[in-house]
């Protein structure tokens, strides 16, 4: 796919189009169920069920190898020490890209790359992606119960500046230019689809990969809190059950009116719902995800509620803003969607470094997860420098499938080029 660089990253073009039969990458112009049905993995006509030596060698492919820091060429997936095994009590550390040592979550990869939740619909795009380099693997956010996906446009361009998070609205545009409007209302396959994928592509992918499952709950019609509480623990439980290396529960998503979608706005019922999770799936590690916070006193009270129940933060999901066309119209029927991409990432950079210091100051081992328009090893190098654990990407990585592969050089180049900096803030 072309690109088009600049200082702030590459600009992705987004016609939707793909040369030949075969996808790379999700096609805005089709259907949420049509790129379900049609992963890349699929078209290319490749067995499901492929074993964890068919995985490796397909790492070792046409994007495994990238520079190492003396120049020569490292294999991805070949083994440079580690035994794969996990440790979920090893504290998170980072020896940096170069000496290829990340500590997620007490499992040892690769890079400190990860797919975010939404790009990957199924275990043949988590696969596809792993293949491209990424090193955490976070499947699309299911739920108890299939949920269809909204009508088009589920991905609608908006004029990238930089936001504040207090947009009440932006206006769209024609062409990608690094943000859009996401408006998919968190769809899912039946419980049993799902688990049994789940289960599927733990088994075949490389033990070097972590596989997180983003769960959400389903508000029914008069539900409590505690009911909603134990909807969301009982995909975390199924996801562990089923074979995910951790949990990622979405306490925020702008494009559902009911308390699902809030959760993370207030400590109270967030520390209710993480700890019904917490008790189903034991010690497995459990990130949630959240939205904008500005004030550092909020800050300071989620972090206090949550320490010692959760074992980090994902951030930021998206900033919400109404979405105006052209016209003067506002779509998606004049209700909030999450804006991702380029325009929120220095809002996002900004939250992380406001959870670090609250996070440090309460001498608190939570961890965090840096989200929001990465497209660029100086994009990751910030999030890190601001206190970020690690970067998940969604965006970038839908519209450059090999970024990981690009982002890896990068991270080395700079690293290289201030003689380890990387590896000193690590
Ligand atoms: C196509 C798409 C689908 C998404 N679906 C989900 C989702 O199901 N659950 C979730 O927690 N976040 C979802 N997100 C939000 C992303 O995980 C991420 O927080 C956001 O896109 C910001 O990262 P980015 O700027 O790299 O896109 C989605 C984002 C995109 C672009």
């Amino acid at each position: 796919m072309p690109t088009q660089e600049n200082d702030t990253g590459p600009t992705p073009s987004c016609s939707g189009q793909q040369s030949g039969a075969t996808p790379q990458f999700y096609d805005v112009s089709r259907t949420y169920q049509w790129n379900l049905e049609h992963s890349p993995r699929e078209a290319a006509g490749e067995p499901r069920g492929r074993n964890q030596t068919a995985s490796t060698n397909a790492q070792t492919g046409s994007l495994g190898l990238v520079p190492s820091p003396d120049g020569a060429e490292q294999q991805l997936g070949h083994d440079r020490g580690f035994t794969g095994e996990s440790n979920p009590s090893a504290p998170m550390t980072r020896s940096g890209i170069a000496g290829a040592k990340w500590n997620f979550f007490g499992h040892v990869v690769d890079s400190p790359l990860g797919v975010a939740a939404g790009p990957l619909l199924n275990g043949d795009w988590c696969e596809h992606y792993a293949d491209l380099g990424f090193d955490v693997l976070t499947y699309k956010t299911v739920r108890s119960v299939a949920r269809r996906c909204y009508s088009m446009p589920n991905l609608q361009p908006v004029e990238s500046h930089v936001m504040t998070g207090f947009e009440s609205e932006v206006r769209t545009c024609s062409k990608m230019s690094g943000s859009w409007a996401v408006s998919f209302g968190m769809p899912s396959s039946d419980p049993l689809v799902w688990r049994k994928d789940v289960e599927r592509t733990r088994h075949r992918l490389s033990r070097r990969k972590v596989l997180s499952v983003s769960v959400v709950g389903t508000q029914r019609e008069g539900w409590s809190l505690d009911q909603l509480a134990e909807d969301y623990a009982k995909c975390a439980c199924w996801a562990i059950e089923s074979g995910a290396d951790m949990i990622e529960a979405n306490f925020s998503c702008p494009n559902v009116s009911t308390c699902d979608g809030q959760l993370y706005q207030s400590a109270e019922e967030s520390t209710l719902v993480a700890q019904c999770i917490r008790d189903a799936i034991g010690d497995a590690p459990l990130v949630i995800k959240i939205g904008f916070i500005e004030e550092m006193s909020s800050v300071q009270k989620l972090v206090s509620a949550l320490d010692g129940t959760i074992d980090g933060f994902s951030m930021t999901n998206s900033l919400a803003a109404r979405v105006r066309d052209d016209r003067g119209n506002l779509l998606f029927d004049a209700e909030p969607r999450g804006i991702c991409g380029r325009g929120i990432r220095e809002q996002s950079i900004l939250q992380v470094a406001r959870f670090r210091k609250v996070i440090e100051q309460a001498d608190s081992q939570l961890k965090i997860i840096g989200v929001g328009g990465v497209s660029s090893g100086r994009h990751v190098d910030s999030y890190l420098k601001a206190g970020a654990d690690a970067c998940h990407l969604a965006t970038s990585a839908m519209l450059e499938p090999s970024i990981a592969m690009r982002i890896r050089s990068e991270l080395i180049n700079e690293s290289n080029s201030n003689g380890g900096s990387l590896v000193d803030h690590c």
